[in-house]
């Protein structure tokens, strides 16, 4: 496979694959795409660990005016931002070691059409999860990461549309 020119990640691929060279420009793309976002949605976060999930969903709570810490939430299970009348959750099922974990948990709850959730490491709650509206697969490579976006539902491909990311020069 062809893989991107990173001189070019500012050029929008047709199959929503970008470049991204080091952890800087990964907090740029988030920041860039949280325009995108709206009241409802459920994104997926999929790469090995280290890939830059935790980082991508930094970046987009920044792009959304969060000026906090954004930790990881590997130990808490999910982490709570509340930004004006939204609320996100940020969840990372890695120490789920089977799938009713999940629901035992009451997490079914927070997906809602008045907040947006991001998860990492979904494939640890199997199919109980909701259908998610975007999918990001971050892929690590010799140096740095490429990323490929995928909607999965009408509101994923609005997200989509009419969006081209920009690099911050
Ligand atoms: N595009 C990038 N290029 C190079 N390094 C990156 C990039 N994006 C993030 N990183 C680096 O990858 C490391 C791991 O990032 P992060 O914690 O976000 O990964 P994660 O996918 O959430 O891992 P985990 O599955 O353990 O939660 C960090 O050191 C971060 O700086
Ligand atoms: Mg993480």
């Amino acid at each position: 496979m062809k893989l991107p020119d990173p001189t070019d990640s500012d050029s929008k691929p047709h199959d929503n694959l970008y470049y991204l060279a080091d952890e800087a420009a990964m907090l740029d793309f988030g920041n860039n795409f949280s325009s995108q976002l709206q009241a409802g949605l459920v994104i997926n976060l999929i790469g090995n660990l280290g890939a830059g999930k935790t980082t991508l969903v930094r970046g987009i709570l920044h792009g959304l005016g969060y000026q906090g810490t954004v930790k990881s939430p590997t130990y808490n299970l999910v982490e709570i931002y509340k930004i004006s009348r939204l609320y996100l959750y940020h969840f990372d099922f890695y120490r789920f070691n089977d799938y009713q974990e999940w629901e035992d948990a009451g997490f079914r709850e927070y997906f809602n059409s008045a907040s947006i959730c991001f998860v990492e490491w979904p494939e640890k709650a199997g199919n109980l999860l909701p259908v998610a509206d975007l999918q990001f697969s971050i892929k690590i490579l010799e140096t740095g990461r490429n990323i490929h976006i995928q909607a999965n539902t009408d509101a994923g491909k609005q997200c989509l549309n009419n969006w081209r990311y920009q690099k911050k020069t």
